[in-house]
């Protein structure tokens, strides 16, 4: 029995009917199971330009502060494209990255038993099953690096920097290494030490604390292979780290060999397990408000806080059986349909989640 604070960021595009599914299935978990959920709504990325003139308030970090934990839908859409880098709606996501300094994002990218016929690769290579848990730094790299515009004589040129201190490397591979010990006991670092000087350093620090991990086997790769390893024989990966950059576009690659991306949730965790928690998937702008976007991803985030948050594994567990049957009895959204299954909307999918969990 306890009491938690949810800072809710229904954000943009299809983020609040995805939200509003999602906050249904913890006040569930909560009645069924003795908690207390209270969600404070707050402000974030292109609704927050609109309304109050800035992609990220600042009273919107104070609550998230205040909370236990933060569940976020997305932000961004066509509508703010054209503002300059600083006001656009993903400000706010790195922001609040920065801001509760979430540097570790554990993307995990499942393929469930009911979807394999989703999954785009051919059924012998995906035959043994997908279970990968990247490991993305969050909060370092280049999307945190000192940028900027100058004139050359091939004209004005723009660049941005790759940096990463020890410290920050050796926390992320800290949370790697144990999320490894707790499943298969492998590990994979991906960098690219054979050109970039902070790759050499993120793999020598990589190296160093293995040492405290004797009992796990750890390999490597670089980026350009791990990208190709991952379609080639994705079976063979378990827990892989790297840095925020390559770690955006192998999650995104990671999701689409699980069918779609309408599925997977994410955890951005700080050095105390606070975290905020969200789909990977994007605001989707064009079927947001027409009931057709998928829940599951959010309503999986949800159970990502429980278990890595609130320390509620069985309320966790709960959620993830209630997905799993529900698509075993048919049900599919848009994104994941296939002949014969059942067409239903997000509400429809929410509700049915809903009266599964036990
Ligand atoms: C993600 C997104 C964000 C990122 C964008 C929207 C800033 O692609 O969460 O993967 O690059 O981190
Ligand atoms: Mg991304």
């Amino acid at each position: 029995m306890a009491d938690f604070k949810i800072a809710t960021i229904p954000g943009d595009g299809i983020g609040p009917e995805i939200i509003v599914e999602t906050i249904k299935v913890l006040e569930k978990i909560g009645g069924l199971y003795g908690h207390t959920f209270a969600f404070e709504e707050v402000l974030a990325g292109g609704i927050a330009i609109d309304e109050v003139g800035v992609p990220l308030p600042d009273v919107t970090i104070e609550v998230c502060k205040k909370s236990d934990a933060v569940l976020l839908g997305a932000v961004g859409g066509w509508k703010w494209d054209v503002l300059p880098g600083d006001m656009r709606p993903e400000r706010a996501l790195l922001g609040l990255r920065g801001e509760l300094e979430l540097y570790a994002n554990l993307r995990p990218a499942v393929l469930h038993d009911a979807l394999k016929g989703a999954c785009p690769l051919r059924p012998d290579i995906a035959a043994g099953g997908i279970d990968i848990m990247i490991v993305r730094e969050l909060t370092g790299g280049m999307y945190f690096g000192d940028r900027g515009r100058k004139q050359t004589p091939l004209g004005e040129a723009a660049w941005d920097t790759e940096m990463y201190a020890v410290e920050e490397v050796r926390r992320i591979a800290i949370t790697a290494f144990e999320l490894a010990r707790k499943r298969k006991k492998h590990l994979t670092n991906v960098d690219k030490a054979n050109v970039l000087e902070s790759s050499r350093l993120w793999r020598e620090v990589i190296l160093d604390v293995a040492k405290n991990y004797p009992d796990i086997e750890l390999d490597h790769l670089y980026i350009d292979n791990a990208a190709m390893q991952i379609i080639r024989d994705p079976g063979s990966y378990d827990v892989m780290v790297t840095t925020n950059m390559f770690g955006d576009i192998l999650s995104d690659e990671a999701s689409q060999i699980t069918g779609s991306i309408g599925m997977l949730p994410s955890a951005s965790l700080n050095k105390d397990g606070f975290g905020m928690y969200e789909p990977i998937h994007g605001s989707a702008p064009d079927i947001a408000g027409q009931d057709k976007s998928n829940p599951i991803a959010t309503i999986l985030s949800a159970a990502m806080m429980l278990q890595y948050s609130f320390d509620l594994d069985k309320e966790a567990k709960a959620i993830e059986s209630a997905v799993t049957a529900v698509l075993e009895s048919g049900a599919r959204t848009g994104d994941i349909m296939s002949d014969g299954m059942r067409l239903v909307g997000t509400r429809e999918m929410g509700r049915l989640v809903l009266d599964r969990i036990k």
